[in-house]
């Protein structure tokens, strides 16, 4: 049986090898396989959790889609759209907010992390964005929704809310139960300065992720300058645990090149990181810079960026509008 898969990401800038790794690459694998539909948003309505520039934003929501086509995801095998186009997502939202607990959200690790100290000045809508998450992927019956692991929590809030709705509108298995699909190894890249750091656009130095639109001489330098440690390459997988530098070069090498984490060990034991890191670098560049190429290339043709979400929204909305009304009729609108 072929899966249901939905997920997003924040057109927020300069995608990184982390929404590479972590989620665009198992999106393209997915909508490959024929017996899959395959549904990919690029969440603006989720963007605007903290302020962003008006004319910027609308730059990076078609830079969001030409990093799906770049990376190989074909529009004609899915959809592409974006969220605010399809209205259902906001009104999923709301109504949504009235069946998740305040509990359940006050424990969302991310919303702490992302509001940092002064949590009072946080909008409503980033402290709420786990359950637009929700509708998301609620009103496609999603049966599988590909993340990076950063996004779990927010995946089991939205099974949560799923079985709460149908327990308290006694409508068994209406709102699909959804299962994340996590890449063990390879859902969390860290930075390229500091291996307990998540890699992130919003982390003020360039040289601590790699763009999908770095050429490659910027991929090699950033490999190049990445920290390491004054230690020969590791021995063995335990001592990855305190060596969290070389555990993250080590990911993203076995990641790009399909092998296990136990493999690439055995092929760099011993040897120095300037060695290591000139096959990486390679790897690295080879994957990336077509990418990074013809994300600028797409960019040059705004029409047929926009031609594709808008035969998305299409598609989008003709589901959505579906689900939301049953919803409604549910809640007694
Ligand atoms: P976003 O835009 O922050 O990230 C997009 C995807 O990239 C993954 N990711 C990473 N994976 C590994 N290592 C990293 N350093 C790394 N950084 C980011 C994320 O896990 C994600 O899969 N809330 C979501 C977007 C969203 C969504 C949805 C996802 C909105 N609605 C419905 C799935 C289903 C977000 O902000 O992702």
């Amino acid at each position: 049986m072929g899966k249901k898969i939905f997920s997003g990401v924040q057109p927020t800038g300069n995608l990184h090898l982390g929404n590479y790794l972590g989620a665009i690459k198992n999106f393209v694998d997915l909508n490959n396989d024929n017996d899959n539909e395959c549904i990919f948003c690029v969440v603006d309505l989720h963007a605007i959790t903290v302020k962003q520039d008006p004319k910027i934003l609308k730059n990076n929501i078609r830079e969001t889609v030409a990093t799906f086509i770049a990376s190989g995801i074909d529009p004609k095998k899915g959809i592409i759209f974006n969220q605010s186009s399809v209205a259902a997502h906001a009104e999923g939202a709301w109504i949504l907010s009235c069946v998740a607990r305040m509990g359940w959200l006050n424990r969302m690790t991310q919303f702490k992390e992302k509001a940092g100290k002064d949590k009072e000045k946080a909008s409503i809508g980033l402290y709420s964005y786990p359950v637009l998450m929700a509708a998301d992927i609620l009103l496609y019956d999603a049966t599988h929704v590909p993340v990076g692991d950063d996004q779990k929590q927010h995946l089991e809030l939205c099974r949560d809310i799923a079985q709460k709705f149908n327990n308290d509108f006694k409508v068994d298995n209406f709102l699909r139960v959804p299962e994340p699909l996590i890449q063990n190894e390879f859902s969390r890249i860290m930075s390229l300065k500091d291996g307990s750091k998540k890699m992130s656009k919003s982390e003020l130095s360039d040289l601590s992720r790699i763009n999908l639109t770095d050429d490659r001489d910027q991929i090699i330098n950033k490999i190049k300058k990445a920290k390491t440690d004054p230690l020969p390459m590791p021995q063995d997988v335990k001592e990855l645990n305190h060596r969290l530098e070389a555990k993250n070069l080590l990911v993203i090498y076995s990641s790009l090149t399909n092998s296990t984490i136990e493999n690439s060990i055995k092929t760099f034991m011993g040897k120095n990181f300037s060695e290591f890191k000139e096959r990486l670098a390679a790897e690295l560049a080879d994957k990336i810079e077509p990418i990074s190429k013809e994300i600028k290339k797409l960019l040059e043709d705004k029409k047929y960026l926009d031609e594709i979400l808008l035969d998305g929204v299409e598609k989008a909305n003709l589901i959505a509008n579906k689900k939301i009304e049953r919803i409604k009729e549910i809640v007694g609108f």
